[in-house]
């Protein structure tokens, strides 16, 4: 009998359910005996033992369905190996919970964070195999994970509504897109929506330039203009400053995000008023879109595949249009920024979007 557990762990994203059926269909179809359990709620359920075991039915139409049938949890890495009050050892009674399910394997779905947890359950002797999720995009060894062309495609829808009413009342309209410490969200999305400024925390803006950005606009007859601007962009002299300096310059401000910030620090440069539009969970939210569905299942069908020849240790990625394993320890606590020089960025500048450099 081949047991494997599933778990989704870290915040959702579009494409977990069709990777969760992805990994269950493909063995069905490989083991005529096998037991699929799912732990509810990522790593809580893993060391709190709450798990359940799964039907070949419980995986049916649930490919177009967004968030997670088995729920999700953050629980940070850094607090894994730390005794909590209530005495509870989690690398423990993690595996503890492997070892009582006999799981031949345990497939972890989940962004960074997850990928750090996998890495010491592997180090702790435990077969994974894991598959990259996040809006974010930020998993390193993978060109791209699932999910983020569902948030990049709400994103960029967000930017074209807001088109329409910035152009009927010449507005300055900031968009803010999640994304976390990168910009690849920002980036797809605001080259997608047109965007006339994008900001990502790769580039750290100078106000002047933005600023300039939209005088030049207003100069060629454009008297509205949308800036895309990531969760954690920055300015230059933010970007200067350590975490806790940016933590007290941030929290001295009173404003709740960047793009709250940005309009202020633009009122000079704008010609009437500046409006932010936060979407926020919305690009978590709602069915993944064609593109990811497929991403997902292809990654969960090769999850199986890896399962199937005992390699364990490793995300499943997709490298150059390619399914490959990547070794957990070479993807483990880094992370994919977009890279300065990428083509993408250069495109953007060659057809006149201002990234504030
Ligand atoms: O990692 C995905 C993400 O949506 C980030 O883009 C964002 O910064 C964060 O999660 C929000 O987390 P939470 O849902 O816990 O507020």
């Amino acid at each position: 009998m081949m047991r494997v557990g599933i778990l989704t762990s870290g915040g959702d994203c579009q494409g977990l359910n069709a990777a969760i059926r992805g990994v269950a269909k493909a063995l069905y179809e490989s083991y005529d005996e096998i037991e699929i359990y799912g732990i509810r709620d990522g790593y809580r359920g893993l060391i709190g033992e709450d798990y359940r075991l799964m039907k070949p039915e419980d995986f049916s139409g649930i490919l177009t369905l967004g968030g997670t049938i088995l729920g999700t949890s953050r629980q940070p890495f850094k607090r894994m190996r730390v005794i909590e009050e209530n005495s509870v050892d989690k690398v423990a009674a993690m595996k503890k919970t492997v070892a009582r399910l006999c799981l031949d394997c345990l497939v972890i779905m989940g962004g960074n964070g997850t990928h750090k947890t996998a890495n010491l359950l592997r180090e702790e002797g435990v077969p994974v195999v894991t598959l990259p999720k996040t809006i974010d995009n930020d998993l390193w060894g993978t060109d791209v994970t699932f999910g983020f062309q569902s948030a990049v495609d709400i994103g960029a829808q967000v930017i074209d509504c807001i088109h329409t009413t910035a152009t009927s009342h010449s507005r300055v309209f900031i968009v803010e897109l999640m994304g976390h410490k990168v910009g690849w969200l920002a980036l797809h999305a605001g080259m997608a929506g047109g965007a006339d400024v994008i900001l990502l925390p790769e580039l750290p803006y100078d106000i002047s330039r933005v600023g300039a950005a939209l005088e030049k606009r207003r100069r060629q007859g454009k008297a509205f203009s949308i800036l895309a601007v990531a969760e954690g962009a920055l300015s230059r002299r933010e970007a200067k400053m350590g975490k806790k300096e940016l933590a007290a310059f941030r929290e001295a401000s009173g404003k709740p995000s960047v793009a709250y910030r940005l309009a202020e620090e633009l009122e000079p440069y704008a010609d009437g008023e500046v409006r932010v539009c936060v979407p926020g969970h919305f690009q978590r939210g709602g069915p993944p879109c064609p593109f990811d569905r497929v991403l997902a299942t292809q990654l969960g069908a090769a999850a199986a595949g890896f399962i199937r020849e005992q390699r364990f240790g490793v995300m499943c990625a997709m490298v150059n249009g390619s399914l490959v394993p990547v070794k957990l320890e070479n993807v483990a606590g880094k992370l994919k920024k977009v890279p300065e020089d990428s083509a993408a960025i250069q495109l953007a500048r060659d057809t006149g979007v201002s990234f504030g450099i």
